[in-house]
């Protein structure tokens, strides 16, 4: 079987399902079940053998330590982590203890688990880290985009702690000859998307009559990619990426923020168009930007184009459209993550638009 980290988060239950829809091998899921995971997101492995839950922390080493020696995957998934940038700015304490400090601990554990397999499953074994192209900092508009030679050059506190946490991958790979791997995708899109992240907020925004904001002035780019296309990526990486390296992750889509918006915003008056025949677009609300906004995100995925042969499946117009729907057919799902600890933060995070 294999050990999937983060499994209830939007990445991870996508890459778990994605996972079973492709293969029978089982899967033990890892997650504390923060804001951001929610069991919701596997209801339809309920009563299914192959996915078993186990509610828990990255950092708890003895917790660790039983689920390797009773389960001995064959392979780590290391999707937890705090992963919202703007939570990382008002507190950054979570970001270190889970994406640092956490991620240390898994690798410790992982390590002498690992060191003590026989020669077979120790060759096979692998650590597969997935980190974000957050942790090579910003581009100007020319600049040509991020591969994996980039400067690491982090910005905010999200995308320090996951520097950090690829940093400490690395080492262990070198220091301790653990058999790791390592992607950096851009950002994911897609179902089950929680909405403080730009796309699934402004969907969730827009049908509730509420503003759609636009930190500073909407022309920061970022590089756009259909989660379930992450998750074929990884599915590749975990088969035959080569130990140690790093692989980008990325669909070639760079768009403005202001750009998406109206994208999406097209696609619902389309759709589920408002009662009284405005665009949705005349929410849009422009507000205060979000303090060192990274102005550019750009991912050259050619690495893991040439060398796995990965290409991801959904152009960005069939994507976004899948997304939208997905959120139009998914009410109640959307109505569950809206607790009342998400409404705090949208209070406190939005206070002068609501
Ligand atoms: P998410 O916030 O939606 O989910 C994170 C999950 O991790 C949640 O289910 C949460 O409960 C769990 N978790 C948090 N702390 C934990 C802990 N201490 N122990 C166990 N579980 C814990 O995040 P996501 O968007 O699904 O991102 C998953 C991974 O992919 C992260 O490592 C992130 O850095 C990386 N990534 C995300 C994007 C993106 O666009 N979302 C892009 C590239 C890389
Ligand atoms: P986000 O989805 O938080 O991802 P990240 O910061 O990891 O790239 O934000 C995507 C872009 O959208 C980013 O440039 C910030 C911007 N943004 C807004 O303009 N308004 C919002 O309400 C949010 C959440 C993000």
């Amino acid at each position: 079987m294999i050990l999937v980290t983060g499994g209830a988060g939007f990445i991870g239950a996508n890459f778990v399902l994605d996972w079973l829809a492709h293969s029978d091998e089982p899967v033990l899921n890892l997650d504390k079940l923060t804001y951001a995971g929610n069991l919701h997101n596997l209801d339809s492995l309920q009563g299914d053998a192959r996915h078993l839950f186990v509610q828990g922390d990255i950092g708890d080493r003895a917790l660790l330590d039983r689920l390797l020696a009773q389960h001995q995957p064959r392979a780590v998934l290391h999707f937890a982590a705090e992963s919202h940038v703007d939570r990382s700015i008002h507190g950054p304490e979570d970001f270190i203890q889970t994406n640092v400090v956490g991620t240390f601990r898994l690798l410790e554990a992982v390590r002498q688990y690992w060191s003590a397999l026989p020669a077979t499953q120790k060759e096979a074994f692998r650590f597969l880290h997935v980190s974000t192209d957050e942790v090579y900092g910003t581009l100007s508009p020319d600049e040509p985009a991020f591969a994996e030679t980039h400067q690491i050059e982090p910005n905010s506190p999200y995308s320090a702690s996951k520097a950090a946490s690829d940093h400490l991958v690395r080492a262990w790979h070198h220091t301790y000859g653990l058999p790791v791997v390592t992607t950096n995708c851009s950002n994911n899109y897609g179902p089950l998307h929680f909405p403080e992240k730009l796309i699934p907020l402004v969907i969730v925004n827009a049908l509730a009559g509420k503003p759609l904001p636009i930190y500073g002035d909407g022309q920061q780019v970022r590089d756009w990619l259909y989660v379930r296309d992450h998750c074929s990526a990884i599915r590749r990486v975990l088969q035959a990426g080569r130990l140690g390296e790093v692989y980008n992750v990325g669909g070639w889509n760079e768009q403005a923020n202001i750009d998406i918006v109206h994208t999406v915003c097209a696609l619902l008056d389309e759709l589920r168009p408002r009662a009284d025949g405005q665009p949705y677009a005349a929410q849009i609300t422009y507000v205060q930007d979000r303090p060192g906004h990274d102005r550019r995100y750009a991912i050259d995925a050619r690495k893991l184009e040439r060398e796995l042969g990965w290409k991801p499946a959904e152009t960005f117009a069939t994507g976004i459209r899948k997304t939208v729907q997905w959120y139009l057919d998914h009410p109640e799902w959307v109505a569950n993550v809206q607790s009342g600890a998400y409404r705090a933060w949208v209070a406190k995070q939005y206070e002068a638009v609501q």
